[in-house]
């Protein structure tokens, strides 16, 4: 059975993939197709894994650093919704989302991820996984379809 490592590495895989093509192309459409894989992952790891962490307190610290992650990159998104993709720093703003990604991204999968597995059963990563899968699917019915 799938565990919330096996889900949260693919996603991450989606994301930068979705990055890549929304800096290939520049549009505004790209980057919510972005936006849209994003706030649900970000939202999911808050509500149903991090809170897991952070009751270890050798953990906290750690725990600590991915929220500031996840807010910096909550409020380059949010920048970026409000932005024309024609707009002269629209291209910078992505790299720098791309950037912010990519650095959260290599902190969980090689810092994160192996803290987790020592301290939560393999049953637990399972349980989680199955959590993540339900809460994922009811934040995407509950999304406004997209611009
Ligand atoms: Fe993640
Ligand atoms: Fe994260």
């Amino acid at each position: 059975m799938e565990t919330i490592y096996d889900i949260l590495k693919a996603e991450h895989k989606q994301v930068s993939d979705l990055i890549q093509q929304a800096m290939r192309d520049g549009s505004k459409e790209s980057f919510f197709k972005v936006k849209a894989k994003t706030d649900p992952h970000l939202l999911g790891e808050e509500k149903l894994f991090y809170p897991l962490l952070q009751e270890k307190s050798e953990l906290s610290e750690l725990v600590n650093h991915a929220y500031e992650e996840h807010n910096e990159i909550k409020s380059i998104s949010s920048e970026l919704e409000s932005m024309d993709a024609g707009s002269s720093n629209w291209t910078s703003k992505i790299k720098e989302l791309d950037e912010s990604v990519s650095h959260h991204v290599e902190e969980e999968e090689t810092k994160v991820f192996p803290e987790a597995q020592k301290v939560l059963s393999q049953d637990k990563a399972q349980q989680i996984a199955q959590q993540y899968l339900d809460f994922s699917k009811s934040f995407k019915q509950e999304q406004p379809s997209m611009p």
